[in-house]
C-alpha cells in the first residue's frame, strides 16, 4: 500500500498530468484535492491527447478518479468532461465528495468583475469562478455537493445567498439577473445527474488504505501558487502544497507515504505576478516555442524563464517533498549554455529562500550558476545512463542544490518517453 502525492513545484503546468499518468498504472485511485477547472493537465498516449480540467487524471489509465472535498468543481465543465471521455470509450469511474464546493454562475461573474476592477494591478485569473468560490467556502456560504441533492435545502441557501450577489454584480455594474428559480432548477437537474457518484470520500480512501490499496494524490497548479506559501497576492485561492492533499481528501498526514515534486527543467508561468528568472529575449521564445508553452486552460501564452531552485528549493521545504520528477528535459536540448538560479539578490542583500514580499521581487537579480547544454537526447533513451553526459550533470545539479533524489525524468510528452531512476 502506498499513498503519494504529486505536485508542482513551480507555477503550474510542470507536466503533472503526464507524470500522474505514469504512475497511474499502478494505483487503485487518484485523487485531485484542491482547485477546479484552473487547471489543465494534458496527457499523451500515442496519437491521443486528453486535456483534462477537473477529472482526475488516473480515469485514462481506466482507475477510479476521485474529486475530493477540497476541490471546487464546475458542474458544466464535469458534465462535459465526463461526456468527451465516454465519447473517446473512456467511460469515467468516478468519486465525487459530498462535502466539496460548488462553482456557482454567480463566481463566474464575480471572477471577471474583480479583475477588470482591478484593470493593471489583475491576478491574470482563468476567470474560472475560483478565487470567489472558495471566499464563499471559507466565509460559510458556500453550497456543497450534498446541498444540490435536497432541493429545499438548495433553495434556501440561495434565498440568502444570491441577493447578496446580485448587490455585488450592480456595484460592479455587471449584467445578469440571478433568477432563483432558474438557478435552483439547473443545479437540481445536475445533481441528479452525478448522484450516482457522490460519496464520502474519506471514508472510501481510508477504507481503501486499510485493504492495501495504491493511492494518488494529484496536485493542481503548483508551489508558487499556493494562497500562503506562493507569490501572494499573485496565487491560486487553494493549498497547492502537500499539507492540501490531506485536508482535501479526508486523509490524515501520517497516511502519506511519498511526496514527489514535479519540476519542468525550466520555469513558466501563466498570468501575472513576479517571474524572477523570465526570459524576455529570444531564448525565451525559443523556450515559448519548442516547449509549446500555451496555457492548457485559456490558451494564454506562458511566460518562460530559467530553471530557478530557489523556487524548487522552497517547494521542497513546504511540502516536505522526498523525491523529484523532472520533465520536459528536452525542450533544453541544442541550448550551449544553461542558467540555473540558485539565489536573488536584492539591493545588497542575497536571499536563497523565498522571500515573502512580492513586491520586492521587481528589485531582485537572480544569482545564476551556468552549465554547459548538450546536443540532443536520444529519443528512444530509457535509463539514466542513456542521457547526454551534460543532461546528467544538469540533473545532477539539481539534486544537489535541492538534496532531494530524482526519480523520474521525461523526455517528450507520450507516456513512454519516460526513464525512471
Ligand atoms: P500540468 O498542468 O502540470 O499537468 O501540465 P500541462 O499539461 O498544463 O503542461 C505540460 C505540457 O507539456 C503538456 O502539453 C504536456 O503534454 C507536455 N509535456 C509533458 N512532459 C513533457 C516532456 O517531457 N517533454 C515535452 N516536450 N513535453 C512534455
Ligand atoms: P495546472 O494544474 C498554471 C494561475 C492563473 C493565475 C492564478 C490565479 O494546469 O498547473 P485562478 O483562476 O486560480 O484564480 O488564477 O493562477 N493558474 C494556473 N497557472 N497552471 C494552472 O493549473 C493554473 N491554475 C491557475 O493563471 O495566474
Ligand atoms: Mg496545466
Amino acid at each position: 500500500m502506498t499513498v503519494t502525492v504529486i505536485l508542482g513545484t513551480q507555477w503550474g503546468d510542470e507536466g503533472k498530468g503526464k507524470v500522474v499518468d505514469y504512475y497511474a498504472k499502478n494505483a487503485d485511485y487518484v485523487v485531485r484535492f484542491q482547485g477546479g477547472n484552473n487547471a489543465g493537465h494534458t496527457i499523451k498516449v500515442g496519437e491521443e491527447v486528453y486535456k483534462l480540467h477537473i477529472t482526475p487524471s488516473g480515469v485514462i489509465q481506466g482507475k477510479t478518479g476521485v474529486i475530493g472535498n477540497g476541490v471546487v468543481v464546475d458542474l458544466e465543465v464535469l458534465l462535459k468532461e465526463i461526456d468527451m471521455l465516454r465519447k473517446r470509450e473512456k467511460e469515467p469511474k468516478l468519486l465525487i465528495s459530498d462535502r466539496a464546493n460548488v462553482i456557482m454562475p454567480y463566481h463566474k461573474l464575480l471572477d471577471g468583475a474583480e479583475e477588470k476592477y482591478l484593470k493593471d494591478k489583475k491576478i491574470g485569473t482563468t476567470k474560472r469562478g475560483i478565487g470567489p468560490c472558495y471566499s464563499d467556502k471559507v466565509a460559510r456560504r458556500g453550497i456543497r455537493i450534498i446541498d444540490l441533492l435536497n432541493e429545499e435545502i438548495l433553495r434556501k441557501k440561495l434565498e440568502i445567498i444570491l441577493p447578496i450577489k446580485q448587490k455585488l454584480l450592480e456595484i460592479y455594474n455587471i449584467k445578469g439577473n440571478l433568477d432563483i428559480n432558474e438557478i435552483t432548477k439547473t443545479y437540481v437537474e445536475y445533481g441528479e445527474k452525478i448522484k450516482p457518484f457522490v460519496t464520502n470520500v474519506s471514508v472510501e480512501l481510508n477504507d481503501a488504505i486499510k485493504k492495501g490499496k495504491n493511492i494518488l494524490l494529484e496536485g493542481a497548479q503548483g508551489t508558487m501558487l499556493d494562497v500562503d506559501m506562493g507569490t501572494y497576492p499573485y496565487t491560486t485561492s487553494s493549498h497547492t502544497i502537500a499539507g492540501g492533499a490531506g485536508i482535501g481528501s479526508g486523509i490524515g498526514p501520517k497516511q502519506i507515504n511519498e511526496i514527489i515534486g514535479v519540476v519542468k527543467a525550466y520555469t513558466t508561468r501563466v498570468g501575472e505576478g513576479p517571474l524572477p528568472t523570465e526570459l524576455k529575449d529570444e531564448i525565451g521564445e525559443h523556450l515559448q516555442k519548442k516547449g509549446g508553452e500555451i496555457g492548457t486552460t485559456t490558451g494564454r501564452a506562458r511566460r518562460c524563464g530559467w530553471l530557478d531552485l530557489v523556487v524548487v528549493k522552497h517547494a521542497c521545504i513546504v511540502s516536505g517533498i522526498t523525491k523529484l520528477a523532472v520533465t520536459k528535459l528536452d525542450v533544453l536540448d541544442g541550448l550551449k549554455t544553461l542558467k540555473v538560479c540558485t539565489a536573488y539578490k536584492c539591493d545588497d542583500k542575497t536571499y536563497t529562500t523565498f522571500p515573502a514580499q512580492t513586491e520586492m521581487l521587481d528589485n531582485c537579480n537572480p544569482v545564476f550558476a551556468e552549465l554547459d547544454g548538450w546536443d540532443n537526447i536520444d529519443k528512444d533513451a530509457k535509463t539514466f545512463e542513456d542521457l547526454p553526459e551534460n543532461a546528467k550533470k544538469y540533473l545532477q545539479f539539481i539534486e544537489k542544490e535541492t538534496g532531494v533524489k530524482i526519480t523520474l525524468v521525461s523526455i517528450g510528452a507520450e507516456r513512454d518517453k519516460t526513464i525512471t531512476i
